[in-house]
Parts: structure tokens; sequence; C-alpha cells
């Protein structure tokens, strides 16, 4: 099936195919999102950054992917500007958007958010996160991340560390890795371990998923370790934050029992999670993670909005 014209709210909308397909395309534009080739894919498109929830790279790099391409934005980068404020629903703000831009990248702090845009916009929205849902953009690009360093996305030992509770990222993460058949080996402060839910769903897929409570122990085994900020903001009260704040960071004297070849993953903002002594080691994945952003979100928009293929 082709991707054209379709809303990307969970990473489960998408198939294996059609995610092997994203990061595919995403290579080839690599020199495009390095700005040393051009192309007009989007050339006369319109895409509406509506982005009700901080963000520094998931909004710059989507508004990099469309322009790269020749497309334009609107963008409304702070809930505090729009009439959002003066009451209008989330339905009514999206079903105007979807009639002044060909599509909708929407960030929100409602798990649910995105699911009920796609049904109020007739045009492809795509979900840039909500709440504690789901970021499957975001997995595109943390899966494109692993397959440049290992050449594959199977059997790889992935550890998803910090909060598995609130991080929609790990979230979306978790599915994909289990589609592919890597391992997931989860670390977590007691309080902000991966709710039942999506535990028990991973299980029934058939998912290899286990819990290592120690970080040292976790860090010997990984291929991927994948480190998450405490979600500070989806905390109902501050006790229950501070209680977890600052349980976790990685350093490089525990990097040392790593494989060689192990990477660090973020899906940024770090906040104390990371010690900048990691950067320069070769561990660090995460910089080169954020760059590849661009050239997935473009690969995603030239398919979601470019011109439709035959036989797609
Ligand atoms: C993440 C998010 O917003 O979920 N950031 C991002 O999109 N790169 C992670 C986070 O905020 O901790």
């Amino acid at each position: 099936m082709s991707l054209h014209g379709r809303d990307v709210v969970s990473i489960r909308d998408l198939s294996r195919e059609e995610i092997v397909g994203v990061l595919d395309a995403a290579r080839r534009m690599i020199p495009l999102a390095e700005g040393s080739r051009r192309s007009p894919v989007l050339a006369g498109k319109i895409v509406a950054m509506a982005f009700f929830e901080p963000s520094t790279r998931t909004r710059l790099s989507f508004e990099s992917a469309v322009q790269r391409l020749g497309g334009g934005c609107l963008t409304i980068a702070d809930a505090g500007g729009t009439s959002l404020r003066k009451g209008e629903s989330l339905y009514d703000t999206i079903r105007m958007l979807s009639s002044y831009a060909d599509a909708i990248v929407l960030r929100h702090p409602n798990e649910g958010a995105a699911r009920l845009a796609a049904r109020a916009s007739d045009r492809p929205v795509l979900n840039a996160g909500d709440g504690a849902g789901q970021h499957p953009t975001q997995t595109l690009l943390d899966l494109a991340t692993i397959r440049e360093r290992f050449g594959t996305l199977a059997g790889l030992k992935v550890v998803l560390l910090g909060d598995l509770k609130y991080g929609r990222t790990v979230h979306s993460l978790a599915y994909a890795l289990a589609e592919f058949g890597s391992e997931i080996i989860i670390s977590s402060p007691e309080g902000l371990r991966l709710p039942e839910e999506h535990r028990d769903d991973l299980k029934r897929r058939g998912a290899k998923v286990r819990e290592e409570p120690s970080i040292d122990r976790a860090i010997r085994e990984a291929d991927v370790l994948y480190v998450t900020r405490i979600q500070k903001e989806r905390f109902p009260d501050e006790s229950e934050y501070r209680a977890v704040a600052g349980s976790y960071r990685i350093d490089a004297r525990l990097l040392s029992a790593a494989k060689p070849k192990m990477i660090v993953m973020h899906p940024l903002p770090r906040a104390g999670e990371i010690a900048p002594e990691v950067d320069a080691t070769p561990h660090a994945a995460y910089f080169r993670q954020a760059f590849l952003a661009v050239p997935v979100r473009m690969a995603l928009l030239a398919a979601v909005l470019g011109p439709a293929r035959r036989g797609g």
C-alpha cells in the first residue's frame, strides 16, 4: 500500500515494508538534507506545523524537511498565540488548518489528540507527539540511526532506559523493535516502569521483552542504549517527580563496560541523564540521530504528499 495521503498517528499505522521503504528513501535524502542537492518534490505544497507543546528538534527538523523539498510551512509554535486561548476546540482548529494546508503535523499534550485530529481533517495528519501516547516520526528516525550503525534492525539487544511510564518515544519505539525482531531490555526506576498495558501488548505480539533493573548489567549486554528524559511535565504532582529526579546518569565510567560498538541514543533534550563527557566517546549517537530527523521526515513527507506513485 502507498503512504500517499495517509495519516501517521501511531507507528502501528505503518507496516514493516512501509517503514523500510521510508528508511531507504531517507538514506537517499541525506545529500538533500545536508543542502548539497536540491529537490522540488514538495513545490507548491503547504504543511501546517501545529505545536501545542514545546519542541525544538521535531518542529525545526520538520520545517527544514519541508523547505529543503521546496514546500512552505504555516507554523503555530505556541498555543498561547492562537484561538485555543479563546476557547476554540482542537477539532475546530484542525478543520480550519486542513483548509489552509496540504498536511498537518500536530504535537499536543493530550494522548489521543492526533487520532481526533485525523478524524477532523481531510488532509493527512502526522503525529509529532501526543502526550504520553505515541511519537511515530521519532521512531522512524530512531530506527534509521540504528540501521545506519548496524545495517539491520533485527537480532539486536536494545535497552530502553529511564522514564518508560510517560515517555512517548519509547512507547512507539518498543513496538517497532518488536516488529523487527530485536530484543527489548527495559530498565527504569520503580516509579517509571513501562505500563502493564504496553508490556502485555508487546508480549501478546511475541516480542522479546525483559526487565533489567541494574543499569550496569543492562549496559554490558546492550547493542543500543536508548536513554530518555524524565518527563517532568507529565507528573501529576511535584513530589512524585522529586522521588525519581536524577535517579540515573550515564557517564564514561559506566560505559567502560559496554561493547565497543554499542551506541548511546537519546531523543533529546537531555536534562542530565547523559554526562557531556559521553559526547566525545565513539558510543555517542544522539547528535547523528538528531540530524537524521531531517532526511527521515523528508522521506515521510515526500511519500505522504509528493506525487502519487503509479501502482502504489
Ligand atoms: C521527545 C518528545 O517530545 O517526546 N523529544 C523529541 O521529540 N525529540 C523526548 C522528550 O521530550 O524527552
